[in-house]
């Protein structure tokens, strides 16, 4: 038997979630069955889209139960094994969830190779949100070399990807970040052409400085967070201009959204119920995949793709971390050292 340590929800947040909302407990796990592996997770990912899976609401996945344990991906290593596809010792990547230990048998896991890049960039530059920006710019939005983007929350993980690949394909790319520092660290480290602070300036003034940073207007935008940016954006989009919807964190947690007014619900359903601007969902891509890797995993061994992590130490700092993704409090990919990193 193994204790586990692992993080639950404990009730449904209004609003914002709130510390109240997360319990801390220990689990006991059953000894591995016949074709199962005992894992000991290292890295948990923290993502945007967990505030959906609080809500006990019809959308592209199913809410997490009262008392089930909070989903995440994670990487971690094989402890104990009965499945000849895992060896103990090897890294492996899955939706183990917020846990210290977890019992698989192989299904959805991803074997990683150390090699090729630190393990936690399987949660990052190397996982679902890397796919999400490399799925996003290229096969939703069509982005081409000559063209000019938006990306929204500019320095996050999604985004500082998509701006990064967007400059590689010769794009004029404007970023859109919260803060002096972010917008500082995307133009002198991401290679965007300007950044600007969301935080500084209303819709209108917003609207008016990417008109001047982008003087033929935009042709793509990478939309990340709805809300003011969204508004600001969209009178600056060029004729045949497309929008990649990729989230719109500003209303996960209904701040903002006015019942009376119904664009926020509609813009919201654009993005779950993958309608045409064009809303996607990364799970819908993930047979590309190795296609990516293969494209993007060099880059990042090399250096040529810079990686920003937040990390958070310790599986019980994780709700307070993911309190704060959701107000802009990460910096890069939002993560928790759960476990020692042997690699
Ligand atoms: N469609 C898909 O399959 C898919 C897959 C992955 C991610 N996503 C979406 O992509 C977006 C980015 O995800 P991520 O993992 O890369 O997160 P992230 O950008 O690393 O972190 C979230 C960021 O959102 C920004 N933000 C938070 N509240 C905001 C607000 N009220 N107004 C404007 N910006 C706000 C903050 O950046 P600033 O401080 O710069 O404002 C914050 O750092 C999210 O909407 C997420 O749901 C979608």
């Amino acid at each position: 038997m193994t204790d586990a340590t692992c993080i639950t929800l404990a009730s449904r947040p209004h609003g914002a979630p709130m510390a109240e909302n997360f319990k801390l407990e220990t689990r006991s796990l059953p000894e591995p069955g016949e074709g199962e592996f005992l894992v000991r997770i290292i890295w948990l990912s923290l993502d945007p889209y967990m505030r959906g899976r609080m809500d006990d609401v019809k959308s592209y996945a199913d809410p997490v139960a009262i008392g089930g344990i909070m989903e995440g991906g994670a990487v971690g290593e094989v402890m104990v094994s009965n499945n000849a596809k895992f060896g103990v010792g090897d890294i492996v990547t899955a939706q183990f969830g917020w846990t210290s230990h977890a019992i698989s048998d192989g299904t959805n896991v991803r074997k990683i190779d150390p090699s090729v890049a630190p393990i936690a960039t399987a949660l990052g530059v190397l996982g679902m949100p890397g796919i999400t920006a490399w799925v996003g710019l290229n096969e939703i939005a069509e982005a081409q070399g000559g063209e000019t983007i938006v990306v929204s929350a500019a320095t996050g993980a999604v985004g500082s990807m998509v701006g990064q690949l967007a400059k590689a394909k010769g794009m004029r790319v404007i970023g859109v970040a919260g803060g002096a520092d972010k917008c500082a660290f995307a133009t002198a480290e991401l290679g965007y052409d300007h950044c600007l602070d969301h935080r500084a300036m209303d819709a209108k003034a917003l609207s008016a400085e990417i008109k001047q940073a982008a003087p033929g207007g935009v042709d793509v935008y990478f939309e990340n967070v709805g809300g003011k940016t969204l508004e600001a954006v969209m009178s600056c989009m060029n004729t045949g201009g497309r929008i990649a919807v990729c989230g719109a964190i500003s209303w996960y947690s209904g701040k903002g959204i006015d019942t009376a007014q119904p664009l926020p619900a509609v813009w919201r359903n654009i993005l779950t119920r993958r309608l045409r601007v064009q809303g996607f969902i990364i799970f819908d891509h993930f047979h590309l995949m190795g296609q990516f890797q293969r494209e993007v995993g060099p880059l990042v061994g090399n250096g040529a793709i810079k990686v920003k992590e937040s990390v958070a130490e310790g599986l019980e700092n994780a709700p307070e971390a993911f309190m704060q993704l959701l107000q802009g409090g990460n910096f890069g990919k939002q993560l928790v050292r759960v476990g020692p990193d042997p690699t």
